[in-house]
C-alpha cells in the first residue's frame, strides 16, 4: 500500500482487523496478521511481527491491543504491506501456531496467508526436511513459505513475483495466496487457482483503465507444462497499473470477497486461476506463465454496487435475524425487472439467449451442496410439471463420486449462494468439459461459477453473512420458479397455471411479511424445545424441502440432532423414533397431498406423538389435530414451501439463542467452503 496520507501503524491494523471481521463468516477458529515490525521510520530493511490467536477475531484484536510494548502503534508508514487471515481449519486442529499467517522460518523472511487445501504438501514436506527445514504447524500452508525460502535461497537474482510463480508450480490443489517478506519490503504478491481472490484498487480517481492488461512470460505462447523443477521462468512487466496522480498514492486490497474491502474501495480487479498480481513500488501488475489460445488477456476493472450498509446489522442482534426478515425485500429484488405482473411475462436476462437450447435439451439437471441443494428439491416437481423434462437434482459431491453420465444436450444449473463452493464448481467443470450447457444460478457477482458458466442467473439477494443460509433460499427458489415459467411461456396448457403461480409471486412480500409476524410466537415455541435432544420434520411433496431445510438449519445452527423426514417414508421406520417424548413438526398445507399429510399425522398421534404443525391460516380441520400450531397464508402449492421454510427459520434462530450459540457462526462450519 502507498498510502493516500501516511498511516499509523493503529490505522493499519485496525484495517487489517476490519477486514477479517468482516470475513469472518468464512472461517472463525483461529486469525493472525503480519505487519512490518520495525519501529524506527530509518530502518531500511523491516522484519515482520506476526500475531496469531486461537479463537474469533474479537481474541485476536484484544491480543494485538496487549502488544502496545513492543509495537509503536504511532509509528508512521508512507508504504506498508500488512497481511491478515482467520481460519476454518483443514489441516491440523484451531489453534494459534497453525493459524496463519505460516512462515519460512523462525525469523519471519516469508510469510504467507492461505485459503484452500494443497493436496500434495506431504511431498514437498518431505523434500524440505530432507533439506534441513523444521516445521512447525500441522497445516499444508507451512509448505509454501519453506518452498519460497527455499527457492529463495537456492536462485539468485530473482524478484519476489517470480519466486511465487516458482513456487505455484510445485503446488497441486486449490489454493489462494498473498505472500509478504523482509527481502522485499513494500512489496506484496498474491495468487490464485481454485479459491477466490480479488483486488481493490483505491485512488483519488477513478480507474480509467477498463481493462488491465496482463503480462505473460515472453515465450507463454510455448511453454509447455512439464517445465521446471523449481527452475523460474520470466516474465516481462512492461505494462502494469501506474497510478495516477501525485506521488503515486494508492492503495490495494487483496481479499477473499468484496464484503472485506467495500469500505474502501468499490473498483475490483478479479483474479483468474494462476494470475499472479504484484505490487511493487507502488505499481500493480499482473502475470501469467502459461497461455492458451483462447484465455482473455485483460482483466475487466469493475466497479461494484454493493453498499457498505448491506453488510451492517443494523439494528437485529445478528446478520442472520437481518436476513431472515429482510425477505420481503429480498424476494421482489430477486423478481424485479424480470417478472410482468401484467402481461404474465417473464424474463431472465442471462439466459433468455440460450432459451432455445434449454428447451431442446435432453435433460435438465440441478446441482448443489447444502441449503442451494434443498432449492433444487423445493422447484422439482413444478420444472418438471412446466418444462416436461426429465429433471435431475444431485448434491455435487455425489455427483462427481458417482461420475455421473453428462451429455452434450444436457443442460446442467450449478446452484451456489456463493458461487466459490468447492464441490459445486469442480461438478461445473466436470459437466462442462463433457460439453454441456453450463447455467450458474448465484448471489455473488463476478464469481467463480458466474465466470465458468455459459450464462447464468443473479438472484439478487444481496450480500449473505450469517452461515447459515436463509433469504439466498427463498431467492434462490424463486428464481428456478422463474425458470420454469420461462420455459412453459408459449404453451397454450400452462398458460392458466402459469398465471396462477404468478399472481402468488406477486402476493409473497405481503405474505412473507406475515409469517414474519409470528417471530413472538415461534420464540415462545422455542422455549418449550430448546432443551429437547432432538427434533423430527415431517412432510410431503411440495413441503418435503422445507422438513431437510429446516432439519438442517436446525442441526446447523443449535446442535440438536434433527432430521427432515419424507412423510411417505414415515411408516417404513421413522416411525419408530416416534413417542411422547420426541418433538416432531409436520408441515401439512392445502394441496393435492393434504389427505395423505393427515394419515401420516394420525400416525403419528396414534403413538402418542405431539405434532406441531406449521398450516395454513384459518385451516380449522387441521389445527384440531394438532399440540401446538404456527400458521402462515395460504398461497399457490407449488409456493407454499416459501413461506412454511421461515418458521423453521425463525424457529432454528431463537433456540440457537437460548441455548446461547452464536447464531452467526456456528462451530466447525463456514460460509463458502472452498475446499474438498
Ligand atoms: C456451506 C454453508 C451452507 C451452504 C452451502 C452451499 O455449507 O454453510 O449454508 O448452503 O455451503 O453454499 P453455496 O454458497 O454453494 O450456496
Amino acid at each position: 500500500l502507498n498510502y493516500l496520507v501516511p498511516a499509523k501503524r493503529e490505522e493499519i491494523l485496525r484495517i487489517l482487523i476490519k477486514g477479517l471481521q468482516r470475513l469472518e463468516y468464512r472461517g472463525y477458529d483461529s486469525a493472525g496478521v503480519a505487519i512490518d515490525s520495525s519501529n524506527n521510520a530509518e530502518d531500511s530493511v523491516s522484519d515482520i511481527a506476526i500475531i496469531k490467536k486461537r479463537g474469533k477475531v474479537k481474541a485476536l484484536e484484544e491480543e494485538i491491543a496487549a502488544s502496545t510494548q513492543s509495537l509503536d502503534f504511532d509509528r508512521e508508514f508512507n508504504c506498508h504491506i500488512g497481511i491478515a487471515h482467520t481460519r476454518w481449519a483443514t489441516h491440523g486442529e484451531p489453534s494459534a501456531c497453525n493459524s496463519h499467517p505460516q512462515r519460512s522460518d523462525p525469523n519471519n523472511e516469508f510469510v504467507v496467508i492461505h485459503n484452500g487445501i494443497i493436496t500434495n504438501y506431504k511431498d514437498i514436506k518431505t523434500f524440505l526436511e530432507k533439506k534441513g527445514h523444521v516445521f512447525e504447524s500441522e497445516t499444508d500452508t507451512e509448505t509454501i513459505a519453506k518452498l519460497i525460502k527455499h527457492i529463495y535461497d537456492t536462485k539468485n537474482e530473482v524478484n519476489f513475483r517470480q519466486l511465487v510463480e516458482a513456487v505455484i508450480q510445485q503446488l497441486e490443489g486449490a489454493f489462494s495466496l498473498v505472500f509478504k517478506s523482509k527481502h522485499f519490503p513494500g512489496e506484496c504478491v498474491a495468487t490464485r487457482r481454485g479459491s477466490p481472490l480479488l483486488i481493490g484498487v483505491k485512488t483519488r480517481y477513478k480507474l480509467s483503465a477498463d481493462h488491465f492488461p496482463v503480462c505473460y512470460s515472453k515465450d507463454a505462447r510455448h511453454s509447455d507444462k512439464s517445465t521446471s523443477n523449481l527452475a523460474l521462468q520470466r516474465s516481462d512487466s512492461t505494462t502494469e497499473f501506474q497510478p495516477i496522480g501525485p506521488n503515486r498514492e494508492v492503495e490495494y486490497f487483496f481479499a477473499s470477497d468484496a464484503s472485506a474491502i467495500i469500505e474502501h474501495t468499490n473498483q475490483v480487479i478479479y483474479l483468474e486461476d494462476d494470475d499472479v498480481a504484484a505490487v511493487s513500488e507502488g505499481a500493480l501488475s499482473i502475470h501469467r506463465i502459461k497461455r492458451s489460445i483462447d484465455e482473455s488477456t485483460v482483466r475487466e476493472v469493475i466497479t461494484l454496487k454493493m453498499e457498505i450498509q448491506q453488510i451492517m446489522k443494523g439494528s437485529f442482534s445478528s446478520f442472520m435475524q437481518k436476513e431472515i426478515f429482510e425477505q420481503t425485500e429480498s424476494v421482489v429484488n430477486t423478481m424485479r425487472g424480470r417478472v410482468n405482473f401484467e402481461t404474465n411475462e417473464v424474463v431472465l436476462g442471462g439466459i433468455k439467449d440460450y432459451m432455445g437450447e434449454i428447451k431442446r435439451c435432453r435433460r435438465l439437471l440441478f446441482i448443489a451442496c447444502g441449503t442451494s441443494y434443498h432449492s433444487a428439491v423445493a422447484t422439482r416437481q413444478l420444472l418438471e410439471e412446466l418444462t416436461e423434462l426429465p429433471v435431475m437434482v444431485e448434491l455435487a459431491s455425489d455427483f462427481l463420486d458417482r461420475s455421473t453420465p453428462v451429455f452434450r444436450d444436457d443442460v446442467c444449473f450449478f446452484i451456489s449462494q456463493s458461487g466459490e463452493t468447492a464441490d459445486t464448481l469442480m461438478a461445473l467443470r466436470y459437466c462442462k468439459g463433457r460439453g454441456a450447457l453450463i447455467v450458474g444460478i448465484t448471489n455473488t457477482v463476478g464469481s467463480s461459477i458466474c465466470r465458468e458458466s455459459h450464462c447464468g442467473v443473479h438472484i439478487n439477494a444481496g450480500p449473505e453473512i450469517g452461515v447459515a443460509s436463509t433469504k439466498a433460499y427463498t431467492s434462490q427458489f424463486i428464481s428456478l420458479v422463474m425458470f420454469g415459467l420461462m420455459m412453459s411461456d408459449d404453451r397454450l396448457s400452462m398458460q392458466q397455471r402459469r398465471k396462477e403461480i404468478i399472481q402468488g409471486l406477486q402476493k409473497l412480500p405481503e405474505q412473507i411479511k406475515e409469517v414474519l409476524k409470528t417471530d413472538e410466537k415461534i420464540h415462545s415455541l422455542s422455549q418449550e424445545l430448546y432443551q429437547q435432544k432432538s427434533l423430527l420434520v415431517m412432510g410431503r411433496g411440495y413441503n418435503y424441502a422445507t422438513c431437510l431445510e429446516g432439519a438442517l438449519k436446525i442441526k446447523e445452527l443449535t446442535y440438536m440432532h434433527s432430521e427432515g423426514i419424507l412423510a411417505g417414508e414415515l411408516k417404513h421406520g421413522p416411525l419408530a423414533l416416534v413417542d411422547k417424548a420426541m418433538p416432531v413438526i409436520m408441515i401439512i398445507t392445502r394441496d393435492n397431498l393434504y389427505p395423505k399429510c393427515m394419515n401420516a399425522l394420525q400416525q403419528v398421534k396414534a403413538r402418542h406423538g405431539r405434532p406441531i404443525v406449521v398450516c395454513n391460516k384459518g385451516d380449522a380441520e387441521t389445527q384440531s389435530h394438532a399440540y401446538k400450531i404456527v400458521d402462515v397464508p395460504y398461497t399457490v402449492d407449488c409456493l407454499q414451501g416459501i413461506l412454511t421454510v421461515i418458521p423453521m427459520q425463525l424457529l432454528s434462530f431463537h433456540i440457537a439463542v437460548l441455548r446461547g450459540y452464536d447464531v452467526d457462526c456456528p462451530r466447525n462450519l463456514a460460509k463458502s467452503v472452498t475446499v474438498e
